[in-house]
């Protein structure tokens, strides 16, 4: 099928001959996605692509949007499920809201439903104490039990911490983006990528490594084209209203 075409394959730019790399596994069910990557190494473009190629493939999905920065997606400001901010928090209880509606059988699990926080790990560290805690165990809850729901998570983060995650949550990432000069965090490559941390290398910004159930490759992002498209794709997403309760 290969339709949701996210990055390029690095040995393959290496030769010239350019080959995308799909995750066609959202076509079938809900994954979970690990960004990860030092401060300006391409998360948010790298994530931009996926939600656009999401929006463009999946057939009419909703997003929500969490953008604790509030810069890289004011695009979205105008639409409904996007939470700039002091409303990260609220976007992440909203959604968490729509999957437990549909675990306790009260919504359809339809439409596939997406959410996206990017740079989580600032927003979980900056919250008082409670809070902190309350929004891991809904991550925790979210990541363990939404996969059979028709629930994609798509999280970016500069450092994928263990303390981040309640429940060993961390492990239910079944795609791993690890994004430019990740190499020197060695114990990040260790705690995400043990299996292949003698692989990894230093990578200039917008490369880095894809890891999936099928191994290891090293990747390429590409930034998109048509900006202008790519936008209004994701912004109809974000904007999708969920069907089956109010606050969905
Ligand atoms: N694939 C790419 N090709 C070329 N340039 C890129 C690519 N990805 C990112 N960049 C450049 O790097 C800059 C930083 O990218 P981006 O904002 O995605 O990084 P980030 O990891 O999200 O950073 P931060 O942690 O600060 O949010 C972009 O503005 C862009 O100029
Ligand atoms: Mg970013």
């Amino acid at each position: 099928m290969r339709l949701i075409k996210v990055c390029l394959s690095e040995t393959s730019c290496q030769i010239n001959l350019p080959r995308w790399i799909a995750l066609d596994d959202f076509l079938h069910s809900g994954q979970r996605v690990m960004i990860v990557g030092p401060s300006g190494s391409g998360k948010t473009v790298l994530a931009t692509t996926l939600l656009g190629k999401l929006s463009l493939h999946l057939g009419e999905p909703i997003i929500y949007l969490v953008d604790p920065k509030g810069i890289d997606f004011r695009f979205c400001e105008n639409c409904k499920n996007y939470y700039p901010v002091d409303d990260a928090v609220q976007g992440i209880e909203d959604f968490f809201q729509l999957f437990e509606a549909r675990l306790r059988n009260q919504a359809p699990c339809t439409q596939h439903a997406i959410l996206f926080t990017d740079e989580i790990s600032s927003l979980i560290l900056s919250l008082p104490k409670k809070e902190s805690e309350e929004l891991k165990n809904k991550m925790a809850r979210l990541l363990n039990l939404s996969r059979a729901l028709n629930i994609s998570i798509i999280t970016a983060m500069q450092r994928p911490s263990a303390e981040l995650f309640a429940n060993g949550a961390r492990d239910n990432y079944n795609i791993r983006f690890l994004m430019g000069n990740m190499a020197v965090n060695k114990e990040s490559v260790a705690m995400i990528a043990s299996e292949y941390k003698d692989m990894i290398e230093p990578c200039p910004v917008g490369l880095g490594y894809l890891i999936t159930d099928g191994g290891i490759k090293k990747i390429r992002s590409v930034i998109p084209k048509d900006k202008e498209k790519l936008h209004r794709v994701i912004c109809e997403a974000v904007n999708r209203k969920a069907p089956g309760g109010a606050k969905q």
